[in-house]
Order: C-alpha cells, then structure tokens, then sequence
C-alpha cells in the first residue's frame, strides 16, 4: 500500500466517523428538553388559553404587584427551603411577585417590624400589596389565596389553621395588605426588639383604622396540615429577654412610631437565584435610639426576669 492509498483509506474512515457522531448529537439534541426559560413560557401561555377558553378565575393572570417581604437573620438552610417552595405555590396562582429577603445586619436584637418597615418604602413604587411573611411557615392547602387583598388585610395564616398560634386577634404569619392600607395605619412600630408582640400592636393599629381582617375560606385541612412549620425551636432560641421597660411598653399601642420614621440605612442590594428562583437580599443596618427603646441591646445587668 502506497503511502497516499494509506491516507485515503483513513480519511473515508475519518468523515465516516464524523457523520456518524453529529447523527447521534442531533439525535440527543432532540430527545433533551427544552431549556427552563422556554418551558416557563410555553407554561404561562397554556394557562393563559385556558384563562381565555373556560374563564376559570384562579387562571387569570394577575394585575397586581406582590411583594413578599421576609424578616430575615441567620437562617439560610430555611432559605433554602422557603424560596422554591414559594415559587411553586404562587407560580400556581399566577401571582406575580417578587420576593425581598429584609436582612438585619446591624448588632441589635431581631426587629421584625422595622425590617418590614424599611423594605415597604423600597418596595412601595413598584409593588401594589405585600406579604409579611415568616420565612419559616410554608403553605401547603392550595386554597390559601395570595391574591390582592382589596377590601383589608388577609391573613393566610389565621388562628385555626396556623401550627401553633390559635387567639382570635393572632395576625401573625403571613399577612397580606395592599399599599394604600399599610400607609394608612404608618406600618409597624419600630420598638420591637426581641421576639414577639409587634405583631398584636399592628392588629390594634388595624382596628383603630377599621380595617377588617379577611381570612381563607374552603380549607378543609387543619392545623396540621395546612402549613409546614420548618423551625425548630431547639436549633433556633428565641429572643425572648426583656430589659429596661420593654415589658410595660411593648403592651401598648405605639402612637410615635412607624412607617414615616424608622431609622435605617440600607447597605446593599443584592440580586440572586436560589436553584431557580430570582430574589433580592436587603442587607439592613437599623438605627436604635437609645432614649426612646434602650432595649435594643439587653445585657446581663438590666435584664428583667420577673414576668
Ligand atoms: C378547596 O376548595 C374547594 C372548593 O370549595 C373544595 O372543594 C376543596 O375540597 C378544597 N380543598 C382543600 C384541600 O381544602
Ligand atoms: C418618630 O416620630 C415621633 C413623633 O411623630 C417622635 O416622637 C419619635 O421620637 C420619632 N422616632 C424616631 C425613632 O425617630
Ligand atoms: C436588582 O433587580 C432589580 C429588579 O430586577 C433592578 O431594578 C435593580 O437595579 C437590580 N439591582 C442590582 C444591584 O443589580
């Protein structure tokens, strides 16, 4: 064999073997699913013709804005549970949302309400209604509506179906209010710091300003089962010190603060996908007035155990 027969021969091999591997690529390219983006589309499109063909309501692509705004410390494992999860119940109601992770990065104790506070005025120009959302509380029923709440306040996570809070007046949770109502009782009070209470001076607030708080209806599951409570009280301490007259104040209704004067500065704004679900991470350095809450930092000393 001349030495160009040689290369001949192996050259026929070589195309051989080229046409043969594209042949098996394209065939692998077709077997493969289509990339997640397309798939979200062809998703919203096919709901939509079927908002278009029955009508059914819960189809209809929603014109109002949710912003779910989580309080947020400490608690990434949490996170990473809470954010699909929310992707895929409210993808199922065709809500349009966003969500915002409020994340307290100053030294003070955990303020809830401030958090919520500072991300209504970063989300207000663009958002129509918020969720006040604990981060640990998953819903499960897929009857709990995200919906505008139009008329008041909805609370999703109301005392019969919520895992472990049952008084009447708990509003707690999960709440939904539409901008124009959160302005109208000035948010939260920001002496809140610690675990707890701010959540039954926010109902007072309602009340004052005769705001009806709706709740679910057509659940037929229970306390057991209509939300997965992911936290775990051993892991997870609650803050419940209370020093100074953090006691005495912190039961009464807040006339000072709120909305138009919490004290904050937001040091950054963090855009990012965890697995597949777009979220922003406030990080949120408070500001405490010692004069008015000196609580905000409790220490051995003024600590006050007697109940
Ligand atoms: C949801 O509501 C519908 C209509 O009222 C009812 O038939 C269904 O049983 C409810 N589902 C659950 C899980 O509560
Ligand atoms: C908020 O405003 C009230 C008066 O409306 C004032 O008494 C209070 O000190 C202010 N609080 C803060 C934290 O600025
Ligand atoms: C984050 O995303 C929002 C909305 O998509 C956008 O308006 C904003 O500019 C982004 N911020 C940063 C820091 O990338």
């Amino acid at each position: 064999m001349t030495y160009r027969n040689h290369w001949k021969k192996n050259l026929f091999r070589y195309l051989l073997f080229s046409v043969f591997v594209v042949f098996i690529f394209t065939c692998i390219l077709n077997i493969l699913p289509l990339t997640p983006d397309s798939c979200n589309c062809h998703e919203k499109v096919s709901r939509f013709k079927k908002a278009s063909e029955n009508g059914v309501k819960q189809f209809k692509i929603s014109q109002y804005k949710l912003a779910v705004l989580v309080p947020f410390r400490d608690r990434f494992e949490e996170l990473l549970q809470f954010a699909p999860h929310m992707k895929q119940f409210l993808d199922k109601q065709n809500i349009e949302y966003h969500i915002f992770i409020l994340h307290q990065v100053d030294r003070f104790r955990f303020n809830r309400a401030s958090l919520i506070n500072v991300g209504f005025i970063h989300v207000q120009n663009h958002y129509d209604y918020i969720a006040m959302h604990d981060i640990d509380l998953l819903p499960l029923n897929e009857n709990l509506s995200y919906g505008f709440p139009n008329n008041g306040p909805f609370h999703v996570s109301s005392p019969d179906l919520h895992p472990r809070y049952h008084y009447p007046t708990f509003i707690g949770g999960i709440l939904l209010v539409n901008r124009k109502h959160y302005q109208a009782v000035n948010g939260m009070s920001n002496k809140y710091w610690g675990w707890g209470l701010e959540d039954d001076e926010f109902y007072v607030r309602l009340k004052e300003a005769n705001l009806k708080v709706y709740r679910p209806e057509n659940i037929l599951t229970g306390s057991q089962n209509t939300f997965k409570h992911i936290h775990d009280k051993n892991v997870r301490k609650r803050d419940t010190i209370k020093c100074f007259n953090q006691r005495e104040i912190t039961r009464k209704r807040d006339r000072q603060t709120g909305l138009s004067n919490v004290s904050y500065k937001i040091e950054q704004v963090i855009n990012m996908t965890i697995i597949d679900v777009p979220l922003t991470i406030l990080n949120i350095a408070l500001n405490c007035d010692k004069t008015i809450t000196p609580w905000c930092e409790c220490t051995k000393t003024n600590e006050n155990k007697t109940p």
